[in-house]
């Protein structure tokens, strides 16, 4: 893989992609590890003397995310100075892109607001056209973006000479080590569709909304809970099909917690079906998982065991954290609420191998599909 150390920057003109994008609430943006992380690359080539222009996204189009990236300018502003240009291919940012003197960094608005970013098959795709004779060399530092063909991931290395920045780098590296085969999945969250994906034979623990479906697809009737995922369409006829003939390796919760009038009270499988909801896996499940997690010579853990927005709730994720956080082998942390949990513990997140910022991307890698970014820039699965 192509790096940061393998080029002379300086003087040169650097096209950088990378992910500043981040929640929104109530049309503001939320600082994020995303927007801090990325000043790392920025910083880096500033310090070269590399003439930088930075390019991102934010939200998909014609939903309440999809926003100027003004917001993400203030932000990052905090770590690494940026002049923000509100426009992507037009002249001012033409202009702008010819004013940057070496040291000098600035941020384009939102490249989703081009539509040639959907379609970079269009032989007349104004970003290439435009932006191209910009710049002499591209870099990816964009890992969570990496799995979607868009142009601004993987049509400039055609172009360009390029490389991966540091962020891109630094989650490829880790992701190599969550290959071995022995590695243990703990998979929570409420998207079973994406942890479907990724039984393939692996040793799984499987917690949060997802280790209810896999209950339910052992034929075990949950009571309130059964209806509730139905009504959050998290529970389907053809989910528990697609389930079924893949929970051999699949270990499923012994007990749960459940919300009774906002007490926690816990009830072994057997007890069900009941009539409250499920909220969190209970004692017993968090002892027996426990014990598989110090055995496990490398770990992945995706999405959260019950509801951690409220303390009584997040025992059980807390457990397996701390638990992970523990295990003398490589382990490995995605997705956003198991982060945001590891702040709010306040465990040291030293004590992880590598906790990632990425979402899409990272589930299509470690389910083994191939990154169209990746694969643009040369390379290769270790
Ligand atoms: C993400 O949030 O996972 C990345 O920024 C990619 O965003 P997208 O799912 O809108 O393509």
């Amino acid at each position: 893989m192509k790096t940061l150390s393998d080029i002379d920057f300086k003087g040169k003109r650097v096209l950088l992609r990378t992910d500043i994008n981040s929640d929104v609430l109530n049309g503001k943006v939320l600082m994020s590890e995303r927007i801090k992380e990325a000043s790392i690359t920025i910083k880096e080539l500033l310090k070269k003397k590399a003439k930088v222009v930075v390019l991102a996204h934010q939200g998909t189009p014609q939903k309440e995310d999809f926003l100027d990236l003004s917001q993400h300018s203030k932000l990052l502003n905090k770590f690494v100075k940026v002049k923000f240009v509100k426009d992507v291919v037009g002249e001012i940012a033409i202009d702008e892109i010819n004013k940057i003197k070496p040291g000098e960094a600035i941020l384009l608005d939102n490249v989703r607001f081009v539509v040639d970013e959907f379609h970079p098959e269009n032989p007349e795709n104004v970003l290439i056209k435009v932006l191209v004779p910009c710049f002499d060399y591209y870099i990816n530092d964009a890992f969570s973006v990496s799995h979607r063909e868009q142009t601004s991931i993987i049509s400039f290395p055609k172009y360009l000479k390029s490389c991966a920045g540091r962020t891109l780098e630094k989650e490829v590296k880790a992701l190599e080590k969550v290959s071995i085969k022995s590695c243990l999945y703990i998979l929570g969250g409420a998207k079973p569709n994406d942890n479907i994906k990724l039984l393939r034979g692996k040793k799984v623990l499987a917690c949060g909304l997802f280790g209810q479906l896999c209950v339910i697809a052992k034929g075990k009737n949950l009571g309130y809970q059964n209806e509730y995922l139905k009504k959050e369409s998290v529970l389907s006829e053809d989910i528990l099909e697609k389930l079924k003939g893949k929970l051999n390796n699949v270990e499923t919760p012994v007990d749960f917690a459940v919300n009774k009038d906002g007490k926690r009270i816990e009830y072994t499988i057997d007890e069900f079906p009941i009539d409250y909801r499920i909220d969190d896996i209970g004692e017993k499940t968090i002892k027996k998982y426990t014990e598989l997690i110090k055995r496990a010579p490398a770990i992945y853990m995706k999405g959260p065991a019950g509801f951690t927005d409220d303390k009584k709730f997040s025992i059980g994720t807390e457990a397996l954290l701390k638990a992970v956080a523990n295990c003398k082998g490589f382990t490995l942390i995605g997705g956003g609420h198991l982060s945001d949990t590891i702040e709010r513990l306040k465990i040291n997140k030293k004590k992880y191998s590598h906790i990632s910022l990425s979402g899409g991307a990272l589930l299509s890698y470690v389910a083994g599909e191939k990154l169209p970014g990746l694969e643009a820039l040369g390379i290769k699965r270790g």
